[in-house]
């Protein structure tokens, strides 16, 4: 599997997102998904399916340390006491001794950063996370963020697809050695629907989700689509044996829309997006 590499941490390219899976269909669908080569699995403390998360990994048979497993403290939880002890209970979710990755999941601004990130260190520090980073961090916090740190911040998992231009945002990231992880990647499966992506996908034999993902991936970032589908799980991970051309990326490009947002960020009373 084909991974993003920044500051010591290999993320691989190609992950499972899990937000909205629940109970025994969550387990199964990540089980299946590492039996079928994925190697990284996102999830967060607000998902509520870090137990299913654990039991599927563990019913796969494929060895922990083979898999990379991103999860989230959720912003209420952002003081230091709290963010450490969701962080154990995460774990304890999980049935894991340490996560690869630990994100604040949305910025809180009622909480000083320098607290939270002092202790999102802490549970670094303390063997709780091999990793550390954030996610729907603008490019003013992603600069706030990493001259806070005591630890290197690895990753900035936002919203990412053909119809959302991200360039500023990925630019910020990239300067500060930060991967880039996107979440809605197929744009919660609107990409199916997309005319240019599906024609594209005809030349290569491809569907238009897989070349929409492949496009993300081609340009260095990951890419975590969801399915609750196990026949879809194959389809979404077979990108890695297709190059789009230089005229298809800036084609692909070109989506991008003023309205391309899909998630909306404004419950968390954090920063609006550049
Ligand atoms: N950090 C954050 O704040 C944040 C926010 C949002 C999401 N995330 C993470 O990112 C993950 C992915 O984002 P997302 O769940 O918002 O959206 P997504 O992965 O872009 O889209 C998921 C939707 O697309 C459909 N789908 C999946 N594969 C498909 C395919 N090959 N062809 C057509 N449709 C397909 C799924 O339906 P079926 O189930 O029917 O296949 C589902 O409805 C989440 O699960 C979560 O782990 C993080």
């Amino acid at each position: 599997m084909p991974a993003v590499e920044a500051k010591g941490a290999r993320i691989p390219l190609a992950g499972l997102g899990t937000w909205d899976l629940r109970g025994r269909a969550c387990a199964r669908v990540v089980e299946q998904a590492l039996r079928l080569g994925y190697r990284h699995i996102d999830t967060a403390e607000m998902y509520d399916n870090e137990r299913e998360v654990g039991e599927g990994l563990r019913a796969s048979a494929v060895p922990r340390n083979d898999v990379f497993v991103t999860t989230k403290i959720w912003p209420s939880h952002f003081a230091p006491r709290e963010l450490l002890r969701a962080a154990k209970d995460s774990l304890v979710k999980l049935r894991m001794s340490e996560v690869d990755l630990l994100l604040l999941h949305w910025p809180n601004p009622q909480v000083p950063l320098s607290e939270t990130l002092g202790a999102l260190c802490q549970a670094k520090e303390g063997g709780m996370a091999r990793h550390i980073g954030v996610s729907n961090f603008n490019t003013v916090l992603i600069e706030e963020a990493t001259s806070l740190s005591t630890e290197p911040l690895v990753c900035n998992q936002f919203e990412m697809h053909p119809f959302l231009d991200q360039s500023k945002l990925v630019a910020a990231c990239r300067a500060k050695g930060m991967a880039v992880v996107a979440y809605s990647p197929i744009a919660r499966g609107n990409a199916k629907n997309d005319a240019v992506l599906a024609r594209i996908g005809r030349e290569h034999g491809k569907t238009a989700a897989q070349v929409c993902l492949r496009f993300l991936v081609q340009h260095d970032v990951a890419v975590i689509p969801r399915t609750s589908k196990i026949e879809r799980l194959g389809e979404n991970l077979s990108i890695f044996d297709f190059t789009l051309t230089d005229a298809e990326m800036s084609e692909i490009a070109g989506l991008a829309h003023r309205d391309g947002r899909i998630v909306d960020w404004s419950f968390s009373g954090s920063p609006k997006w550049d």
